[in-house]
């Protein structure tokens, strides 16, 4: 078994020995203000500010071991030659292999910051390079590289940095890669170059460039490089490489002065220093940025200001304290350190997709930043968890993407509440879309008691697609533009709420042929996309049957709550609540499909603008028949069972109509996603959970990679269902050990009583994740484990929001209920300490609390309950309800808004 990465601090900081043997590895870098970087053992790894703006070349997971092409930093050894401090030579890669030659390597790294250390014995040389970006408002990476004699003798050596400049859109790398390095203007300035394109050629046309991409060096006596080798073909010489540049490997010392321009070639930016020597021990550091800025000179005096030693360490101290506090709002005490330090990197990972959307990470190399709806929703849950105030904002602009028929945008822009009208005529719809706005809405009005929120007015998405992208509305043109309008030609707006029941409500009405909800292009498993026509997911039906459940409580509550008892909603939807006029037969879809259209009939192009008054209770009634119709419907008519006696949900029908799941020709056929929803959702009673418990424990733990697999293997290439089934078995949504599902499992079977059950799910993902010698990734939770154990995708997934809401909410039970704080700790024994005692730290009400559990009794759960509670050592009122204490807002809202609080809670 390889050592993998061990913790060596309390601030998440982690050690990995030789990590250039370990492949795929890499880490991200990154800042608000855009900058995406991704960082290997071996300095390979991109630099990005977007999609049109790649520092350097745009590189895939292969690309890191194939091609070790980016940034470097080379010593001429006078008597021995060229070395590379990054271990990117193809000398070094030669001696990989080799105990008696390979360099002894180590990396740390922590928030957000990567430090690897390379030592040459034979060479008497060592190497520390730190890199980061700093959170700050520019767009730049920092190297600081420094060398150090350990030999015995002098060293004396020639430094040159070399960080190639690409300087353009990913999309030529394929598409003119020459054309396009003939638009590059390279200034050899002081500090280093500056590549400043000429013109950009991208999708967007071509225009007139002002972006700069630089390269500056400066040692630790403030000297700047005494000139440069920008042309790339000129430094690496004929016949040479990236990984074996003639300039370097002969020493040249032509290099280019401050003053001299270059137009029209690849570029690098290799700085070349003056000599140095060094008696042994002693130390040289040099620091290097690469920046994209907007142009070349507004924000170089800003840049310059910290650029030397002392700028490095006080901007290296400031991200990590900007990193320390962002992350500090969450965290969790319990018996294992090393899970309460890998839950910090999770707590990273939702941040990280914010700034990166689902691209721009060796894996994630697709894309073209911003994420999907469903993720953006999903990202929320932990946002809002860490921030609830500030996500207000971003959940009430997401809402602007829906549209009347109750699907929504696709394209989802950079700015706050910006969604584009898809221009490449892409009509997908994916059925669970409607079911995530509420979730993280229920989560934000428990969390905050703001139930004005649903009051708030919101518009809606308009674009040509129509009756759930079915149909067009000819009469839309662009320049209607993207909001929805009414007959009068103003900008139609409804409540939130009146949003999320269209959501919900026309999914219920959008039934297949066994009346459960129409797959459409697919639901969650986005590759679950060839069943359009006949397909249906039972599993977003039992969502969306939760949903309405919901809904229908939620009504009440705000009936209470406002003292209202109508409630008001576009005049076209009444037709929606057809039980409160005689109600159609819910037993037949086609009578479902039918009342659909009607209403999407009314809402093709123009909108009349007129609301209607609908009794609030009777709105309530209305949605919960609907919910418990849905229910009953998935409890009574999908289970399925095996030969050997198993017995689960059937998730899915597939595009000839038929249910998926169960006994088959070719053997068993099961889901995870299909049994993770009805649980949930509370769909499942008790005896289905357990038989979904143990049909799962039989079908899809897979003993060898020690986790839930997404389903079993189907042994077909199951055209009718979707292009998973065309991946391998056992990778990605194939049957890998896919984390969002199985995060989501365990949060299902917690949310139900099943402890213990979740418990083991959660353990699972935790082990296989930190199993370096399979997973090789470091701290976090990688998006998938494929057939190998290896961890992939790692850093932008999901999965890390959910499994936060799993532990904050429901293991360590903290949560809102309708504005007040809920406890209800579902801890095993095992999870606390030695002295009995588990914290979780978290922010309620804009009040930082420390939660701390006491059972010193050591007791299992289901052994104890909550039996006292104190608030900085004073007892703390609070109203006890099915096991749980609640503890009024206005109590928390006493709370020292600049200290951290403490509640003690004690279980016996
Ligand atoms: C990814 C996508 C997500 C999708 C899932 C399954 O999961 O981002 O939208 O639902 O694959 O197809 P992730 O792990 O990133 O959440």
């Amino acid at each position: 078994m390889s050592k993998g990465w061990k913790f060596i601090d309390n601030k998440g900081t982690f050690e990995l020995e030789a990590p250039q043997r370990s492949s795929f590895l890499y880490f991200p870098l990154a800042n608000e203000a855009g900058m995406m970087s991704s960082v290997t053992p071996t300095l390979n790894g991109d630099i990005k500010t977007g999609q049109n703006t790649f520092f350097n070349l745009p590189v895939s997971s292969e690309d890191l071991h194939n091609i070790k092409s980016n940034r470097n930093f080379w010593i001429y050894i006078e008597g021995s030659g060229a070395w590379s401090a990054v271990g990117a030579s193809s000398i070094q890669n030669a001696r990989l292999f080799d105990k008696e030659t390979e360099e002894k390597v180590t990396l740390q790294a922590g928030f957000l910051w990567h430090k690897v250390t390379r030592e040459n014995g034979r060479l008497g040389v060592r190497a520390e390079i730190t890199s980061f970006v700093p959170a700050n408002q520019h767009k730049i990476e920092l190297m600081r590289v420094t060398i150090t004699n350990i030999g015995g003798g002098t060293l004396k050596f020639t430094p040159t940095a070399a960080v190639p400049v690409y300087g353009r859109s990913a999309e030529s790398v394929r598409d003119h890669r020459n054309v396009t390095s003939l638009l590059h203007r390279v200034y050899v300035v002081r500090e280093g170059i500056e590549v400043q394109p000429a013109m950009t050629f991208d999708e967007r046309g071509h225009k007139l460039n002002k972006i700069s991409y630089n390269v500056y060096g400066i040692d630790e006596g403030r000297n700047f490089p005494l000139g440069a080798f920008p042309l790339e073909e000129e430094y690496i010489g004929e016949g040479g490489c990236l990984e074996w540049p003639e300039t370097v490997v002969s020493n040249k010392r032509n290099c280019r002065m401050e003053g001299q321009t270059i137009d029209g070639y690849e570029t690098v930016g290799a700085l070349r220093f003056r000599d140095c020597e060094l008696a042994p021990g002693d130390s040289k550091t040099y620091i290097i940025a690469m920046s994209v800025t907007g142009d070349r000179t507004s924000e170089k005096a800003d840049i310059l200001e910290h650029f030397n030693a002392e700028g490095f360490e006080k901007l290296l101290k400031d991200t990590g304290e900007f990193w320390e506090e962002m992350l500090g709002k969450i965290s969790f005490k319990s018996r294992d350190e090393q899970f309460v330090a890998w839950m910090k990197w999770v707590s990273l990972q939702p941040i990280l997709r914010r700034i990166y959307g689902c691209s721009f990470m060796p894996h994630h190399d697709y894309g073209k930043g911003g994420r999907g709806w469903r993720d953006l929703w999903q990202d929320c849950l932990a946002l809002l968890l860490m921030e609830t105030e500030t996500v207000r904002n971003q959940l009430l602009n997401n809402f602007g993407g829906v549209r009347l028929d109750g699907t929504n945008a696709t394209i989802i822009g950079k700015g706050p509440g910006e969604f584009v009208a898809d221009r490449n005529n892409i009509s997908r719809v994916w059925s669970d879309h409607g079911v995530w706005p509420f979730f993280t809405t229920l989560l934000y009005l428990n969390q905050s008691g703001d139930f004005d929120f649903l009051f708030e007015e919101q518009t809606y998405f308009k674009d040509r697609l129509v009756m759930r992208s079915s149909n067009i509305d000819k009469e839309w043109t662009p320049w209607y533009g993207s909001k929805q309008k009414c007959e009068n030609g103003n900008i139609y707006t409804g409540t939130i709420l009146e949003h999320i029941l269209i959501q919900n409500l026309a999914a219920f009405f959008n039934s297949g042929e066994h009346n459960n909800i129409r797959i459409e292009n697919a639901d969650w498993n986005d590759a679950f996309d060839m069943a359009a026509q006949k397909g249906e997911t039972v599993a977003f039906t039992a969502f969306y049957a939760g949903n309405l459940t919901e809904l229908s409580i939620l009504l009440i509550r705000i009936k209470e709550i406002r003292g209202i008892g109508q409630l008001e909603v576009a005049a076209e939807m009444a037709v929606l609540f057809d039980t409160l006029s005689g109600g159609i037969d819910y037993d037949d879809p086609k009578a479902k499909n039918k009342l659909l259209k009607q209403y999407y009939e009314t809402c093709v192009h123009n909108i009349s603008g007129k609301k209607i008054s609908l009794d609030i209770q009777k709105v309530s009634e209305d949605l919960k028949i609907k919910g418990q119709w849905l229910s009953k419907h998935i409890s009574e008519n999908e289970q399925v069972r095996s030969e050997e006696g198993y017995q689960w949900f059937n998730g899915y029908y597939d595009n000839a109509g038929l249910q998926v799941e169960g006994q088959k020709a070719s053997g068993v056929r099961m889901t995870l996603t299909g049994q993770v929803f009805p649980i949930m959702m509370g769909v499942a009673s008790t005896e289905q959970v357990n038989n979904a418990v143990k049909a799962v424990n039989r079908y899809l733990y897979d003993s060898v990679l020690g986790s839930y697999r997404l389903n079993n293997n189907f042994n077909e290439l199951k055209l009718d269902l979707g292009r998973c089934f065309g991946f391998a078995f056992g990778h990605k949504e194939n049957g890998a050990v896919f984390s969002h599902m199985t995060v989501m499992y365990s949060f299902a079977l917690y949310r139900q009583g099943f402890v213990s059950e979740g418990y083991e799910v959660l353990k699972s993902l935790y082990d296989i994740s930190t199993n370096f010698d399979r997973a090789r990734v470091y701290p976090g939770i990688p998006e998938y484990i494929n057939e190998r154990g290896r961890g992939m995708y790692h850093y932008l997934t999901g999965s890390a929001s959910w499994l936060m809401l799993l532990l904050l909410t429901e293991v360590y039970g903290v949560r809102g209920a309708s504005g007040n704080l809920l406890i209800q700790p579902k801890l095993k024994k095992e999870q606390f300490d030695k002295r009995g005692t588990a914290e979780a730290r978290t922010v309620f009400a804009g009040r930082a609390i420390k939660l701390v559990y006491n059972n010193s009794r050591q007791l299992d759960f289901g052994q104890y309950k909550i039996t006292n509670i104190t608030a900085g050592g004073k007892k703390i009122s609070c109203h006890m309800t099915d096991g749980a204490a609640i503890i009024g807002r206005t109590d928390i809202l006493e709370f020292d808004p600049h200290v951290e609080s403490t509640i003690e809670v004690e279980l016996a």
